[in-house]
């Protein structure tokens, strides 16, 4: 008898975890996000269609402000006040911290129906996790050490793609003689930090990144490397115009496409603004390795986690995001305007540009080789309060020219020791 109860029960479980993954339940899911580019639009709005689709309706929480640091301060002062969103697109470390306030939800029966381990690179999966269980699922892989280039205003600077920094300089040179701003800067922290990122990865090599940036030892942060990576992240300012500061990250994007500027550092984000307004990757840009960085990745991995709520059709809602978004169909599509890679294995990478097929081949080898290290400017290294400590000595040292690289060290040392004045939070 005992045997039936147990296969009845299994059956019901089984029956309500299909239900909340497909079909029509009618709940509404609020979502916070940063999505408002003419890229990330796009991408967003297949998930707002696949839920539609589902009999879901999609309330939108966006805060305008690329890299997420107004959508974070957002959603602290909803959580604080009693009233989260559904979901919020949470990633790395802070996974863990907001885990740690309890108030996220479980999403261990999606994770076992849809087999989330079996898809997810380990490195991934992890990172979703409190206490071993899913509380947040990845929406796709970016690769941050970038560099976009406008083929245009490479051949009329009469220069070839660069591989060093030196190559770098000297087409940044030739441009700037061909009338062309040579790069296309966002004067943001967060897109100054993303710079530097590159930068310390192509002068110091993965493993000086990794001691910098993950370990935050103090011999790496004040070193020759970290001296001689600033003063290459300083050279590059000389390449920028004068209206950077404050410029958002699409608008410097959008110089690029026009040919007002020549190059960009920026993650693969970028080529969702390339390709909404139509452009072609090899005939109209180039997606190159930022110089040094070929054997590198940086990866930034998008990712919502959902916040436990009481209305049990807001609950079901939830479950079909948390699904929809592992789905390779979903996968796919969103991944082809947003210019990063799938997060799950399984899906076909033939209607995918080059530059997302490079960047995928080279997700796998550089975990192979050791050279895939998470992106410190998009929050994949440290927690929120480190990593923003860091990014303002970094900003700081970019805008003040009086600053010295010995200042600046000091300052990252300084950043990387977590203080009493600046507590952990999420
Ligand atoms: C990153 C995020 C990307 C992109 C970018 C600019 O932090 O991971 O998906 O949206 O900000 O907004």
């Amino acid at each position: 008898m005992q045997g039936v109860w147990r296969r009845v029960v299994r059956f019901s479980v089984a029956a309500a975890t299909l239900a909340c993954l497909g079909t029509a339940w009618g709940g509404q899911v609020e979502v916070l996000h940063w999505w408002t580019s003419g890229g990330e639009s796009r991408s967003v709005e297949e998930l707002k269609r696949l839920l539609a689709a589902q009999g879901h309706t999609w309330r939108d929480f966006a805060v305008v402000g690329g890299g997420g640091d107004s959508a974070m301060s957002v959603l602290r002062s909803r959580v604080l006040a009693g009233n989260p969103p559904a979901a919020a697109q949470i990633k790395g470390p802070a996974i863990k911290e907001w885990g740690r306030l309890d108030v996220l939800a479980d999403l261990e029966d999606v994770a076992a129906a849809q087999k989330w381990d079996a898809q997810l690179p380990r490195v991934v999966a992890d990172v979703m996790k409190v206490n071993g269980r899913y509380v947040a699922v990845p929406v796709n892989v970016h690769r941050v050490n970038w560099l976009w280039i406008n083929r245009d205003a490479l051949r009329k600077a009469g220069a070839r793609a660069p591989n060093t920094w030196e190559e770098f300089f000297a087409v940044a040179e030739k441009m700037r003689q061909a009338g062309i701003v040579p790069v296309a800067h966002g004067g943001q922290s967060w897109q100054e930090f993303t710079t530097f990122e590159s930068v310390v990865l192509g002068v110091g090599g993965a493993d000086f990144y990794r001691r910098a940036f993950v370990q935050l030892d103090p011999k790496a942060l004040h070193s020759d490397t970290m001296s001689r990576s600033l003063q290459t992240f300083r050279r590059i300012k000389d390449y920028t115009d004068r209206r950077a500061p404050g410029r958002d990250w699409n608008v410097a994007t959008a110089m690029v496409i026009k040919g007002e500027a020549g190059m960009q550092f920026m993650g693969d984000w970028a080529k969702g603004e390339f390709l909404a307004a139509g452009k072609e990757p090899s005939r109209d840009f180039l997606c190159v390795s930022a110089p040094g960085t070929a054997r590198a990745f940086s990866f930034n991995v998008d990712s919502f986690a959902m916040f436990r709520l009481k209305d049990p059709a807001a609950v079901q809602a939830q479950k079909a995001l948390a699904a929809t978004i592992m789905r390779p169909e979903f996968q796919q599509s969103f991944n082809l305007n947003k210019g990063s890679i799938p997060v799950g294995t399984g899906v076909q990478m033939d209607r995918f540009d080059l530059c997302a097929q490079e960047s995928s081949a080279y997700f796998v080898a550089t975990a192979m080789i050791n050279t895939l290290v998470p992106s410190i400017a998009h929050l994949m290294a440290q927690p929120a309060s480190v990593e923003g400590a860091m990014r303002e000595a970094v900003a700081a040292y970019w805008n003040n020219e009086r600053m010295t690289t010995d200042e600046a060290m000091l300052r990252l040392v300084a950043a990387a020791k977590p203080t009493a004045a600046r507590p952990a939070q999420p």
